[in-house]
């Protein structure tokens, strides 16, 4: 092939097309990562309630984070709200109350969640509060829907059931209900219920939509004393492969009616995020960075492999970046702090 004689002009005219020139300072820097932003409003904290208010009990599997009696949590969120929480996510932890199939205790007097919800909402005015919408924390076999003698899942029993639950927490005074169960139709039968009783248009729905059957959850299932007591979540959790189911997940919720949409874990599914947010932009997009993510962070950074605060950031960060507009994580407090009194880090 011959030389092209305007090979040098090309050479020059392509130097001048460089990237460096816009970063050459921390606000230019700052304009390309506009979409990474992270301020309180981009942050829901989840929280366990425990039934004894004035207890506190450090949860081995996640280093720095309790389960909290009622009287204890207030002081522990008082000094977030300080720094400029917007928004928790409850879920309720039983050890004296009884465990059985019908999960009685998620939505019974006795239950932490339903106690603490009027006065949570009178302490802390200007938090918004989700409660988990679930039965694996309350029914004896730890599955997240009622089952049948054989085993398998009992979907109009669950569906009615987690609609009950729903609706107690609505009216006990939860902003947002979210439904973690993975059972077929409950947006649509917690919106029906919540419409027979005037509650549409005062309670919103956050769907965990697209809910993976993951290893991730390990340490959570230990907070949350949540363990399945035999069998595992694959027949009602999506499989990690799939990006096809977690699509028709998202379809389907908009569909019931779901405010708000959600990919949980965050990481290892960043591709799920962003495919949902791309198709329905108009959708407040949450991500749910998970128990075994909280650990993972925190074990490599206290091994030195990394800097916490730096490596953190960068997750979460990149998390926005795929289309994440709200990331609920355990890390909350601790990014509140990073971020206060500076617009951005
Ligand atoms: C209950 C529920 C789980 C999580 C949130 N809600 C556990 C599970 O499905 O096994 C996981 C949260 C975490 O790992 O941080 N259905």
């Amino acid at each position: 092939m011959e030389l092209n004689m305007n090979s040098k002009e090309d050479f020059i005219v392509d130097k001048k097309n460089v990237l460096q020139s816009s970063i050459i300072n921390s606000t230019l820097r700052d304009w390309q990562c506009l979409k990474c932003e992270i301020t309180a409003t981009n942050l829901m904290y989840p929280v366990f309630l425990i039934e004894n208010d004035d207890d506190i009990q450090p949860i081995e599997s996640m280093p720095g984070i309790s389960r909290f009696g009622i009287n204890k949590l207030r002081d522990h969120l008082e000094i977030q709200v300080c720094n400029g929480l917007k928004s928790i996510l409850v879920f309720g932890v039983i050890e004296t109350l009884p465990k059985d199939k019908i999960a009685t205790h998620a939505d019974s007097k006795a239950n932490p969640v339903i106690k603490s919800l009027p006065l949570l909402r009178k302490w802390f005015p200007e938090v918004t509060i989700a409660c988990d919408v679930c039965l694996c924390p309350y029914s004896e076999s730890g599955h997240c829907g009622i089952l049948n003698n054989d085993g398998s899942i009992n979907n109009t029993a669950s569906l009615k059931r987690i609609g009950e639950i729903a609706l107690a927490y609505a009216k006990a005074g939860a902003h947002i209900v979210a439904p973690s169960d993975m059972m077929d139709g409950r947006i649509g039968a917690i919106k029906s219920i919540l419409q027979a009783h005037n509650l549409l248009n005062k309670v919103a729905v956050l769907s965990y939509t697209a809910k993976f059957a993951s290893s991730f959850y390990g340490p959570f299932r230990d907070a949350a004393k949540s363990k399945p007591a035999f069998g595992d979540r694959k027949c009602y959790q999506l499989p990690p492969g799939s990006s096809g189911l977690a699509i028709r997940a998202a379809d389907r919720d908009v569909q019931e009616g779901a405010d708000m949409l959600m990919v949980k874990p965050a990481m290892a599914y960043m591709d799920i995020l962003k495919e949902v947010k791309d198709k329905y932009p108009h959708y407040p997009m949450f991500v749910y960075q998970v128990s075994g993510e909280y650990a993972m962070i925190y074990h490599a950074a206290q091994k030195g492999a990394f800097d916490l605060k730096l490596a953190l950031m960068e997750i979460l960060g990149s998390l926005r970046r795929a289309g994440a507009d709200v990331i609920i994580t355990y890390y909350t407090p601790f990014v509140l702090e990073l971020i206060k009194g500076k617009s951005k880090l």
